[in-house]
């Protein structure tokens, strides 16, 4: 889910509309606006994206100084009318938009109930509202009311809050994302901040427990205690062309033209003139004793960290990727000298952060890895060093995911140059090919020939994708981003594996995408032969000069020879580009695929 909200001197309407448009990519199930002036607190909220809203707004009258804007992402409640925020209490005269889930709610509806609150929906949200008005009710001024409400909630949330006769936005948070923006006669929040870019690229990233008060031009922050906090305003590097689609058809089409950039971005500064990694936030020797690494991640980051854990146990570490959302629950031991990398483009996957915490609680060294500077897995683990793809909008990660293995990739030369005393023995060629990687992107994408695949594979049975060592977790990500994308059914396995199991679905009306690094590549082209010879169709990525892959395959994507273990992060691209023209063949909505969302911050 996303909130926004804005203070200003002037009608904010136009602006949190704005806000919650730049916010869509978080959740796009139903989305709602609430206002406030001098008459009163007014609502309007509906099931649909945000273009609906802004349509059925047109021509309301809900000028106010104070706005609230939401955004949506189900978890309690089918995404319909009522349960679109803002939620209320019995008098409309609160109106509350939350982001993430309140534990408690059940007790609270219960006792809210019994003292003859009403209730209209069936979120967890509502009892907000009702909370507040409660407080009030029994002689509370409002920020006490709001301070007091909170109090009561247990759970992860971002709120923003209206209170009638109030001249302010209450707002907290606790587990979930919150940003403040600061222009000279407005101030705005949100829950990342590509939603006010465009007027504002001053922010205060907020902490778990600050409590805001937003009046016309100013802002104060205090802690649960209610004491004054100082945070600084930081400026973001990047501008509203960053966030926008920049003529581009979709955005997800414009990040993976973007991975040049983003990927010289990342390397930039990180390798010095004589071929070592330099990373600032890492003094020689930070890696010391390190004995093994855990890697907590979702979704692609998760694909991600499986390529890390390759290149790490391919130099003798051991490394274990988890997926986080099993990690947060049954997690493995770690011990003083166990590093835990969480890997998360946001920051702020909740599935991710409850596994982080876990690892922290119980002694580890902890790193995040992520995109976004002041998110709370920034904050939360011992170090954060960042991978610098700038803002991605689509919700299928592309250039994270290059940006991330990237990053990795750093990590790695440089932890084992400090475990073992000495760099890998391959240490000078990877950061070699790390630092031809976005030209060899940029001639992947120029030339690639993956959009003439895409009327003859779309509307196949199922896709199945193949590869070894880091070809792996190529292969599984390009299985992930073809049924994200085009609700395709799709499935990635390890090469040697889909003998075992997954071979029984094979057949000619099921295409294999082979993913070939350079490095096992005999071995993967014995799987080949296996699925060719149950009519399976295949399709072959691999380096230019594997002319025995090209003699094998139906169709053959090559890419640009380099290092095997750089190879994957090229051949990812080509399998971005074939999910991204199957979609668009099946006219998909690529940049917001059904039921999904850019940053899941409920477990
Ligand atoms: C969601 C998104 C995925 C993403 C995953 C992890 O499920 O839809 O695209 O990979 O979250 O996100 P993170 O921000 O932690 O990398």
């Amino acid at each position: 889910c996303g909130i926004t909200a804005c203070v200003g001197d002037d009608d904010v309407v136009d602006t949190v509309l704005t806000g919650l448009k730049n916010l869509e990519y978080r959740g796009y199930d139903s989305a709602g606006i609430a206002t406030l002036n001098g008459a009163g607190v007014r609502v309007h909220k509906r099931e649909g994206g945000i273009d609906e809203l802004v349509a059925e707004v047109d021509g309301v009258d809900l000028r106010g100084e104070f706005g609230v804007g939401h955004t949506r992402w189900s978890t309690h409640g089918a995404p319909t009318d009522e349960n679109a925020h803002p939620h209320t209490d019995c008098t409309a005269s609160v109106a509350v938009v939350h982001n993430g889930i309140i534990e408690n709610y059940a007790e609270l509806r219960g006792e809210l109930s019994a003292a003859g609150h009403l209730f209209t929906s069936e979120t967890d949200t509502e009892v907000i509202p009702h909370l507040i008005e409660s407080e009030l009710a029994a002689g509370k001024p409002p920020e006490a009311a709001f301070r007091a409400a909170v109090d009561r909630l247990e759970g992860s949330y971002a709120i923003a809050a209206l209170i009638d006769g109030t001249e302010a936005i209450f707002a907290t948070r606790q587990g979930s994302p919150l940003v403040l923006g600061v222009d000279d006669g407005r101030r705005f929040l949100a829950s990342d901040v590509p939603s006010f870019i465009e007027f504002t690229s001053r922010v205060v990233y907020l902490h778990d427990g600050d409590v805001v008060r937003l009046t016309p031009g100013e802002h104060s922050i205090t802690d649960v205690d209610g004491d004054p906090v100082s945070r600084p305003i930081d400026t973001v590097d990047w501008g509203s062309e960053d966030a926008e689609r920049g003529g581009y058809d979709h955005y997800m089409l414009k990040e993976i033209n973007e991975q040049p950039e983003a990927l010289e971005r990342t390397i930039n500064g990180r390798i010095t003139d004589d071929g070592r990694v330099d990373l600032e936030e890492f003094p020689a020797g930070a890696f010391d004793g390190v004995s093994e690494v855990h890697f907590l991640s979702c979704g692609t980051s998760h694909h991600a960290s499986m390529y890390a854990q390759q290149l790490l146990r391919d130099r003798g570490i051991p490394a274990h990727a988890f997926t986080a959302g099993e990690y947060a629950t049954t997690p493995a031991p770690v011990s003083e000298d166990t590093l835990v990398i969480a890997v998360t483009q946001s920051g702020e996957t909740a599935d991710t952060l409850a596994s982080l915490r876990s690892a922290n609680a119980r002694g580890a060294r902890t790193l995040a890895v992520t995109n976004v500077v002041g998110s709370t897995a920034a904050r939360e683990a011992d170090e954060a060093l960042f991978i610098r793809a700038g803002p991605e909008i689509g919700v299928a990660a592309t250039k994270t995911f290059s940006s991330q293995v990237a990053t990795l990739a750093l990590v790695i030369e440089r932890l084992v140059a400090d475990v073992t005393g000495t760099p890998s023995e391959d240490s000078e060629a990877v950061l070699s090919a790390l630092q031809e990687l976005p030209d060899l992107v940029n001639r992947v994408i120029r030339d690639s020939t993956a959009s003439s695949l895409a009327n003859r594979y779309a509307g196949s049975d199922g896709h199945f994708f193949i590869g070894r060592g880091v070809a792996y977790p190529v292969a599984r990500e390009g299985a992930l981003k073809l049924k994200e994308i085009s609700y395709e059914h799709a499935e990635g396995f390890s090469a040697g594996e889909l003998k075992h199991g997954p071979l029984a679905l094979v057949t000619s009306e099921t295409p294999v995408v082979a993913v070939f690094s350079g490095k096992h590549d005999r071995k993967t082209l014995n799987n080949v032969e296996e699925v060719r010879s149950r009519g399976a169709p295949v399709i072959g990525v691999a380096p230019e000069s594997a002319d025995n892959v090209a003699a094998a395959v139906d169709e053959f994507l090559a890419v640009p020879e380099t290092h095997p273990d750089v190879a994957g992060i090229l051949a990812n691209v080509q399998l971005q580009l074939v999910s991204y023209y199957v979609a668009n063949v099946l006219n998909r909505s690529i940049d917001k695929p059904r039921n999904l969302a850019k940053s899941v911050t409920v477990e």
